[in-house]
């Protein structure tokens, strides 16, 4: 997770970025770097290793620099060396660019900008974003970065200097947070708050499509398209946990909008997606000879394992079964030492996931955790470990858990597949290909929360609500109708849609808000089918699809909530964006305590 922050001001810029990278270390890193405007040059310093490496090597006395950026960088694109080091820069060498997230069409503009001439020094996407900014360039830093904006694709976050513009900082955000601030006499940048506090008295969050410049009186924020845009600012001192919601209204909506970050990161951990080589050390010795896969896990990471059951089908020739973490443990599973045992738990605690791993390891399987949090318990009495890397959820309803979980499982069964199965080989590639542009797919998928708002308003009066799917997208029926039910208090629930005939089609009468998951590449005409079924009884057919303009679908359905495109473990997680905010909008509709919902616990470490 890389870290950016910048000044302009009346103090020295230099020991100021040092000791905001030396805040955001926590958030890992693997090389550093700063540029400054001093006496009117761009000066450049960046090494691998360490913050206090990079410092050690400078003379930070010696500089007078008013203005300057900083980052730590999580090697994606490139090996953590110091030439993908950033800042990185264009051509001249006046315009310095640090960025965090991944430029999805990173390869074309790459090979565009060389054809028109543009020398590159490094492997990373982010010196594309220089160079296409210098060749974008008619004099104006802003409008130059936001026309290179509108050609990048993907999730990031990106901070500019230049040489011929010293009075500024040019930023741009969508899909990575990006926080603006203001001090004494100084203007501030960074990737999180933490960098800013005790200097910046006020920040503004930016949001999706947002850029914004910062100046030694403050900062402004506009639109991609020019738009002036005015949201009242956070005090920083006021109220720090405001702070920590980055700029939203509780945290588990922070936290449905970082899946663009969290997902992103936890497949770029996993997948060089330059060569689609797939790094899974805890796969590194054996597993090769397994011949079952139970994955165990509760709740929705019970979700995510029934959606990592339909996936692994298509790439392991091997049984799998997701069971219920508790029902696993009444059970007489057949377990032997070529049993593979997935524990899927954000939190590592889960009591019932535990026992069940103390279960199977008893019985000789194999087992691995795949956890959020490092050191758990579940860890620690498992063979090895696959980690997700959606950062902290505060949220007591899990969403960037899971669709990290999601990813992460996805990966797995790749990587497994590839090992027994060479057949495997095309599904793989098409697969590793699209989840390179998931991140920029979710940030598609979480454009749909106006409409989702409103229709929060007409759903919230409803007593109960049906989430029907078929296939691999049944899960996130079920986690759907979860998320309603936890933080809304609506009864819902999740159902096979081809089981809809043989019971609940019993609930259906006039107003009853059934929500229908209809994936182009999924049963689609059955699922039209089941439509038509809800409307012959007077239903309130939702549909979330991705082929929103189908005119048999619009004839059907009273609200059609698009996700874009997509196939194999990128589907159910774009379909779990609009699920997510669904349930999140009722529930801030009938004003329950959203991120601490009534009876429930985030971690469960009672049976
Ligand atoms: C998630 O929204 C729920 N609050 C809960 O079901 C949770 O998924 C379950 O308790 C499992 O937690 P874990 O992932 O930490 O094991």
């Amino acid at each position: 997770m890389c870290g950016i922050v910048g000044y302009v001001g009346r103090e020295l810029a230099a020991p100021f970025l040092l000791q905001s990278l030396k805040r955001l270390e926590y958030r890992g890193y693997d090389s550093a770097g700063i540029a400054l405007i001093e006496d009117g040059r761009l000066l450049r310093f960046r090494r691998a290793g360490k913050v206090k490496d990079l410092e050690a090597s400078l003379d930070v006395a010696a500089f007078a620099a008013r203005v300057g950026i900083g980052h730590t960088r999580w090697a994606t694109h490139g090996a953590p060396t110091d030439d993908n080091a950033h800042p990185h820069l264009d051509c001249s060498g006046r315009i310095a660019v640090i960025h965090n997230g991944i430029i999805e069409n990173h390869a074309v503009l790459r090979h565009q900008l060389e054809a028109e001439g543009h020398v590159f020094s490094s492997q990373t996407d982010t010196e594309v974003l220089a160079h296409l900014i210098e060749s974008l360039s008619e004099g104006d830093l802003l409008d130059a970065v936001r026309r290179a904006v509108a050609q990048a694709q993907g999730a990031f976050a990106v901070a500019v200097l230049s040489q011929d513009d010293p009075s500024r900082i040019v930023v741009a955000k969508r899909g990575s947070p990006l926080v603006v601030g203001r001090g004494e006499g100084a203007g501030y940048v960074s990737s999180d708050v933490p960098a800013l506090l005790g200097k910046a008295t006020e920040v503004q969050f930016l949001l999706d499509d947002e850029v914004g410049e910062v100046r030694c009186d403050g900062y402004a924020v506009f639109t991609l398209d020019g738009r002036p845009v005015h949201r009242p600012p956070h005090r920083v001192s006021a109220d720090p946990i405001a702070i920590q919601k980055g700029g939203y209204k509780h945290f588990m909506l922070k936290e449905i909008h970082e899946q663009p970050r969290s997902v992103g990161e936890t497949i770029r951990e996993k997948l060089d997606e330059a060569t689609h080589a797939l790094s899974l050390p805890a796969l590194e010795k054996g597993f090769a000879d397994i011949d079952h896969v139970y994955f165990v896990a509760c709740g929705t990471a019970f979700h995510a394992a029934k959606v990592a059951e339909y996936l692994w089908e298509d790439v392991l020739p091997v049984p799998t079964h997701a069971v219920i973490a508790s029902e696993f443990r009444l059970r007489n599973p057949h377990i032997t030492p070529r049993t593979l045992v997935i524990a899927v738990s954000q939190s590592g605690e889960t009591i019932d996931t535990l026992m069940a791993v103390r279960r199977a390891r008893a019985r000789g399987a194999r087992v691995v955790a795949l956890v959020n949090a490092e050191q758990s318990a579940i860890e620690r009495e498992s063979d090895a470990v696959v980690y997700t890397r959606a950062g902290i959820e505060i949220g007591v309803a899990a969403t960037k858990t899971f669709t990290a979980q999601i990813a992460a499982l996805g990966l797995v069964g790749l990587a497994l597949g590839r090992r027994r199965n060479p057949d495997s080989e095309a599904v793989c590639a098409r697969e590793l290909a699209e989840l390179a542009l998931l991140p920029g797919r979710i940030v598609e998928a979480l454009r749909v929360e106006a409409r989702i708002q409103s229709l929060a308003e007409q759903l919230h009066r409803a007593s109960d609500v049906l989430f029907l799917a078929r296939g691999v997208l049944f899960p996130i029926a079920l986690e759907g109708a979860l998320k309603l039910k936890e933080i809304s208090y609506i009864h819902a629930e999740g159902y096979p849609a081809g089981e809809m005939k043989h019971g609940p089609i019993a609930l259906i009468d006039e107003g009853k808000p059934v929500v229908m998951l209809a994936s182009r590449d999924i049963a689609y005409e059955k699922l039209l089918s089941n439509m038509e079924e809800v409307k012959a009884r007077k239903g309130l057919v939702i549909a979330v699809s991705d082929a929103p303009d189908d005119p048999n679908l619009r004839r059907l359905a009273d609200e059609v909530l698009p996700v874009p495109a997509a196939t194999g473990i990128s589907a159910p997680i774009l379909f779990t964006i609009p699920l997510q905010l669904l349930a999140y909008h009722v529930a801030v509709s009938l004003g329950t305590d959203v991120d601490q919902p009534r009876n429930l616990a985030k971690t469960v470490t009672v049976e």
